[in-house]
């Protein structure tokens, strides 16, 4: 039997988690002969219900599911971590601003930045998926020192699978025939999701859709999805975030495919010119455990002006949280 790989997950009594949590012990994530034990992380307020989640992940009878731990302790919950999805957030109350938002999100990032320096193994994969996502994984790669800004990412993957199944649905096709679509930006309604090389059944997918829906329909509709999925369900995407979740860690751990990419919020390294050190997303390959931003892309004017929109966003995300940033 292989060893357990050993799994933090953050807001454990949440919606997200609810979902991810059962994934994980399904075996989606990294194959049914792969044992895996759990750390769960929640506020004291909450034990009660991670301890309810814990019975029915019990109950699933899953030969995978090795141990679980649940803690309030950041540095119990990230000890020894192999893979941490940091999914625990304050979500918007009412008559918050953005910048309360940041600043009391932004706490909890830097305290479970340092836990993950102290605690985790130094090879752990950090994909943080709690809102303002970007920021986050900043202040907690920046209270990380020991461990490489390589290791956090944030998470764009639902944005990405969005885009996939919005243009695969304009084509009459399935999303097995899509390829090369990338989100740029910020995970907010100021990213930009990218057609421009991307292939339907192998041919270009403007010379599918159009440019007119490109533009008016398409962009706006996957930027402004999230708010349409509270607006019908009254509350925020849970499955297809835990499924994105699944699938950003998969390909993080497992590869992409050969033939595509996939979108990711990384630390920028200035490719396509943007600013050295905020969390973008770009399109990435991902290659024995490791990504590379995808080089040499054709980038027009049009596009050119979106991905400076969303990166001005994450330069001034990052100014308002720049005294937690070490
Ligand atoms: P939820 O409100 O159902 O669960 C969040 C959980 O986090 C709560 O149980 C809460 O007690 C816990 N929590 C709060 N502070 C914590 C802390 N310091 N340590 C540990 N746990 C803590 O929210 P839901 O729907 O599960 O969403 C979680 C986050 O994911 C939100 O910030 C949401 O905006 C974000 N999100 C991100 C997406 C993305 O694409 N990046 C997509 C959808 C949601």
């Amino acid at each position: 039997m292989k060893t357990p790989v050993q799994i933090t997950v953050t807001g454990a009594a949440g919606q997200i988690s609810y979902v991810l949590l059962s994934r994980l012990v399904a075996g989606d994530l990294l194959g049914d002969d792969q044992p895996i034990a759990l750390r769960l992380l929640e506020i004291p307020e909450a034990l009660g219900v991670v301890r309810g989640v814990n019975m029915e992940l019990i109950d699933y009878a899953s030969p995978l599911l090795e141990d679980v731990i649940i803690s309030s302790d950041p540095e119990v919950a990230f000890k020894d971590a192999d893979l941490a999805f940091l999914v625990g957030a304050r979500p918007r109350g009412p008559g918050m601003e953005r910048q309360d938002l940041l600043q009391m999100n932004a706490d909890i990032f830097s305290v479970q930045g340092k836990a993950i320096d102290a605690a985790a193994k130094r090879s752990v994969k950090v994909l943080v998926v709690g809102n303002p996502a970007n920021t986050n994984a900043l202040i907690a790669l920046r209270n990380a020192p020991g461990i490489s800004p390589r290791n956090f990412t944030a998470m764009t993957r639902l944005d990405h699978n969005r885009a996939v199944s919005q243009l695969a649905q304009k084509c009459g096709r399935t999303t097995r025939d899509i390829r090369q679509v990338a989100v740029w930006g910020n995970h907010s309604t100021t990213q930009h999701p990218d057609l421009c090389h991307a292939l339907v059944d192998g041919k270009p997918a403007l010379d599918w859709v159009g440019r007119d829906w490109y533009e008016n329909d398409f962009i706006p509709t996957v930027q402004k999805r999230g708010a349409e999925v509270i607006q019908a369900r009254g509350k925020s995407s849970a499955a297809s975030a835990a499924n994105a979740a699944i699938g950003h860690m998969r390909d993080w751990v497992l590869g992409t495919p050969p033939d595509d990419w996939t979108s990711m919020a990384v630390h920028s390294d200035g490719s396509y010119g943007i600013e050295p050190g905020v969390m973008c997303s770009f399109p990435v390959r991902v290659r024995d455990g490791d990504y590379a931003i995808v080089q040499g892309l054709e980038i027009d004017a049009f596009t050119q002006e979106r991905i400076k929109a969303t990166e001005t966003e994450l330069m001034i995300e990052r100014d308002m949280v720049r005294h937690l940033l070490g």
